[in-house]
């Protein structure tokens, strides 16, 4: 360096752009650097703070480059770079550096082996085609794209490389719960659309496909839905019309205004409800079989079509807005976090098959508390379950195991003094007597659900069917129905020792 700067009768170098911290380089290059220069630092490790280049030369100016900063804390300033830097490469003037690509993760040791022999001359890039089969160009179209699912889905595709999506809901608000998500979305340099759209009502869509122009939609996410919970014989024609009118007849405008590609892959958001059912959503889980029975039908010809079972997301979501997981938990049912969700999400999509449940079951606590008999689709989880043997605790164990070896008249007496407290702390009512009919004291549909669940968990091994309190309505009727049952557990040899 010295014997060029000599040899062009140069003083010095006015810039040093640095790269290289180790040893005394930084020194060695600012001892080259001429009065009133500039020091630019791209280097990460080693490198010196400002306190330290204003000591040793307080004539120059320093200034740390670093652009993955500058992304997050300027990102304007970085979005004008980059634009000015692709106008130059479009026009020709700038050349990308040599590249050699491998197709696919599973190429990854071939590509470090290949980076191992310094084969490469620029860069070797693995590349991953989006797991979201929606590519960059086409347009992902998120019906209830605005509620919390609808918003972390968003995310979820962003990530995985789509630029372009329009999200529909009829209030155009995002959901509360996924406010951290939105913003992270709105910060996307994508080309994303928020449609005041309600896909039940036809002249909606049909106006939603005037604002889209010319536009097809490459991927089509379903998760417009609405609760509109009630026990079965409170549920009336409105009830089952709000369930069905975002689900199905948002599914059947969208589908029939909309120019959405032939193959393009349409996700369906359906719910364990249409699997197992689910007590007080007779109307929801009814509008989610229709989800599943067209997934396989779609399919079938040649339109890909996937119908999700989804059981209770744990972070975001309808689940957590109405309170329903600790519930869930009582009867077996464990919930999605979201990582896990989007996992899940994009192994459907990538393998063939049309319907699919995901929620996570502790298949013992949840058969003998949902059914009062394994219906005939769960009998091989049962098998399973015989198969892996009484888990710790299970199948009248613990307190259940004590009272069944008590003698029927002591068994019933404590049966029945456990059932009322529990009884007494759901109506909120100390005095409420052993012979009043629960559901004429204070507990309704959904609080009798969630008493059953308690007593399912207190006197494990007992069969408690969903009517349980319809059918038992008292705490004594409830007593004598659990303790009898509990008598038919009870060790042989009767009393523990
Ligand atoms: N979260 C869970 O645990 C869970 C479990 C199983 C299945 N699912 C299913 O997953 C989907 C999304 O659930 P989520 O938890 O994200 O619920 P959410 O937060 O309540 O979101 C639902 C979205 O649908 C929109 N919507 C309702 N009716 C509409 C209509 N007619 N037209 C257009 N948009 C409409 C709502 O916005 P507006 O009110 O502004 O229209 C809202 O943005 C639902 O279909 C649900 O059944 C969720």
């Amino acid at each position: 360096m010295r014997t060029f700067l000599k040899d062009s009768g140069a003083d010095g170098v006015d810039v040093v752009l640095n790269s290289l911290s180790h040893d005394d380089y930084i020194p060695r290059s600012l001892a080259l650097l001429v009065k009133g220069g500039r020091f630019m630092e791209i280097g990460k490790r080693g490198i010196w703070s400002h306190e330290q280049m204003a000591e040793a030369r307080p004539d120059v100016m320093y200034e740390k480059i670093a652009a993955d900063t500058m992304m997050e804390k300027e990102p304007w300033r970085y979005n004008a770079y980059l634009k000015r830097l692709l106008g130059r490469a479009e026009a020709g003037g700038l050349q990308p550096i040599n590249c050699h690509l491998f197709d696919g993760l599973e190429k990854g040791v071939s590509a470090l082996q290949f980076l191992q022999r310094a084969n490469n001359i620029g860069k070797v890039v693995i590349s991953q085609p989006s797991r979201m089969l929606c590519g960059p160009k086409d347009l992902a179209m998120l019906s209830g794209g605005m509620g919390a699912l609808g918003i972390v889905t968003a995310q979820y595709l962003v990530e995985e490389g789509c630029k372009s999506m329009a999200l529909l809901s009829r209030s155009g608000k995002p959901s509360a719960d996924a406010m951290a998500h939105w913003d992270w979305l709105k910060a996307c340099a994508i080309d994303m659309k928020v449609e005041k759209c309600d896909v039940s009502e036809e002249s909606s869509v049909v106006a939603l496909r005037g604002a889209l122009g010319d536009r097809r939609v490459g991927c089509l996410l379903h998760l417009a839905g609405v609760l509109a919970d009630g026990m079965l014989p409170a549920l009336s024609r409105e009830h089952f019309e709000k369930s069905y009118a975002p689900k199905v007849h948002g599914l059947y405008h969208m589908c029939k205004h909309l120019e959405i590609a032939e193959d393009a892959v349409r996700l369906l958001f359906s719910s364990t409800s249409a699997l197992f059912g689910s007590p007080g959503q007779a109307n929801y889980s009814a509008s989610n079989s229709v989800l599943d029975a067209l997934a396989p039908a779609w399919s079938a010809r040649g339109r890909p079509t996937r119908s999700v079972q989804w059981g209770p997301w744990a972070e975001v979501g309808m689940a957590v807005q109405k309170n329903t997981l600790s519930r869930a938990k009582a009867m077996g049912v464990g919930a999605l976090n979201t990582a896990t969700g989007m996992g899940v999400m994009s192994s459907v999509l990538f393998a063939g098959e049309a319907l699919v449940g995901a929620v996570p079951v502790r298949w013992a606590k949840y058969l003998r508390s949902a059914y009062p008999e394994t219906p005939r689709f769960l009998e091989d989880m049962e098998a399973e379950v015989r198969k892996a043997g009484p888990a710790p605790g299970a199948g009248g164990g613990g307190g259940a195991m004590e009272l069944a070896s008590l003698p029927p008249e002591e068994r019933l007496e404590a049966v029945r003094a456990g059932i009322r407290e529990m009884a007494r702390e759901v109506v909120d009512d100390g005095s409420l007597a052993t012979d009043s009919p629960l559901l004429e004291s204070g507990m309704d549909s959904l609080s009798g659900v969630e008493f059953r669940n308690r007593l399912v968990t207190e006197f494990e091994g007992v069969r408690m069917p969903n009517s349980l309190i319809f059918d038992h309505p008292t705490v004594n009727e409830l007593a004598a129905f659990i303790s009898g049952q509990l008598g038919d557990v009870a060790p042989a040899g009767g009393a523990v020792p």
